[in-house]
């Protein structure tokens, strides 16, 4: 190695190594965190003596990581996992919420959340669970819900989201679980969201939603084993090759406008427990080759 080569190296070396530093003057720590969870505090208003009100204080020597509903990763001590179900809480959701930089968890369903969601939520890359089900939240569903690389369930089931499904669903290559049912969606469901192939259940009962549902569909969705659209309003044919999902225990699909023959397919879809086709523009019988129904 010359001096030169050596000189960049060492200089390359000084850059990486302040690399944080060079970017925000003190690193988050969790000290971060107790603000974010302060911020969340203060945003909600809390029934009299609500269980939160003393137990998240900030007093030493107890930690975040010993609050009611909070769990910190063993070996980095930030806050990994939020768990705030069935609490009465009314409130809003702060920016701050954003710098939780570790969480990999966020459960607050059940509670009267309102408002929109902090578009700095965006920035926990290491998000797998979101579950927001049974509040007020309204508004448009952000864009940027389809930039969590490791999203894994997301459930905003019964709120009041309107707008459209964005695009960028499609981009959620992790997703098992996506529920958004009882909202009041418009639009298509984008057809990249047909193409997850990691998808186990779709929920969207209970929108506006309306279109077809994408030809050979079930080709790039082997893992289906529930699919809820029932009470839109979708229309067309049924697509071909329903057989695919051949893991397909719950189809329902009622209370829509599709017309055309029932697929004979349905028939061979030996895992099916639940089906839901009333309310229909359809004709024709399923012939089933188990009595399992
Ligand atoms: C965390 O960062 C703050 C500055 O934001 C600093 O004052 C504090 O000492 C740090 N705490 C720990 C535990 O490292
Ligand atoms: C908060 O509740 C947890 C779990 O019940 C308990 O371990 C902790 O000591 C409480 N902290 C305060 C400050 O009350
Ligand atoms: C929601 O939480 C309340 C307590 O705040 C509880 O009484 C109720 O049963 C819960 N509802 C559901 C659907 O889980
Ligand atoms: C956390 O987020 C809020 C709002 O997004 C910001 O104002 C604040 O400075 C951030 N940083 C810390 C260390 O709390
Ligand atoms: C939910 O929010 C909407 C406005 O966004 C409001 O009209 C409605 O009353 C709220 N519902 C509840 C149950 O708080
Ligand atoms: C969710 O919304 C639907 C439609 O409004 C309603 O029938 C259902 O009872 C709601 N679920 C809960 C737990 O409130
Ligand atoms: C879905 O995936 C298939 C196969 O990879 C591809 O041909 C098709 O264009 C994709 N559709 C959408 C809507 O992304
Ligand atoms: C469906 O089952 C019938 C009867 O077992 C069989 O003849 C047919 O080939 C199957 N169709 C598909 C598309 O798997």
């Amino acid at each position: 190695m010359d001096r030169t080569t050596l000189f960049h190296f060492f200089t390359a070396f000084l850059f990486l190594y302040n690399f944080p530093t060079c970017l925000s003057r003190t690193p988050p720590n969790i000290t971060t965190d107790q603000s974010a969870l302060l911020a969340l505090k203060s945003s909600i208003a809390f029934p009299p003596d609500h269980i939160l009100v003393n137990n998240w204080t900030a007093t030493t020597p107890t930690s975040v990581c010993d609050w009611v509903g909070v769990t910190c990763g063993k070996l980095h001590r930030r806050v990994a996992a939020l768990d705030l179900p069935n609490m009465g809480l009314i409130g809003t959701t702060p920016p701050h919420l954003g710098n939780l930089s570790f969480l990999v968890h966020l459960d607050i369903r059940n509670n009267s959340f309102y408002g929109d969601l902090p578009k700095e939520l965006a920035n926990i890359r290491r998000l797998k669970y979101i579950n927001i089900y049974l509040n007020n939240f309204s508004g448009q569903i952000p864009q940027w819900f389809g930039a969590f690389p490791k999203l894994v369930h997301l459930n905003v089931d019964n709120n009041s989201f309107s707008g459209s499904i964005p695009q960028d669903f499609g981009n959620l290559q992790s997703l098992k679980v996506l529920k958004m049912e009882f909202n009041q969606f418009t639009g298509s469901i984008p057809p990249t969201i047909f193409n997850i192939s990691s998808l186990e259940v779709l929920a969207f009962t209970g929108n506006s939603l309306s279109g077809n549902l994408p030809a050979h569909m079930c080709n790039y969705l082997p893992n289906l084993k529930g699919l809820y659209l029932s009470a839109n309003e979708l229309e067309g044919h049924f697509p071909p090759g329903l057989q695919e999902c051949s893991k397909l225990q719950s189809l329902s699909l009622s209370i829509n406008q599709f017309t055309g023959r029932i697929p004979s397919e349905i028939g061979n879809l030996t895992m099916l427990k639940g089906l839901n086709l009333g309310d229909n523009s359809l004709e024709g019988k399923i012939f089933l080759k188990f009595s399992h129904l």
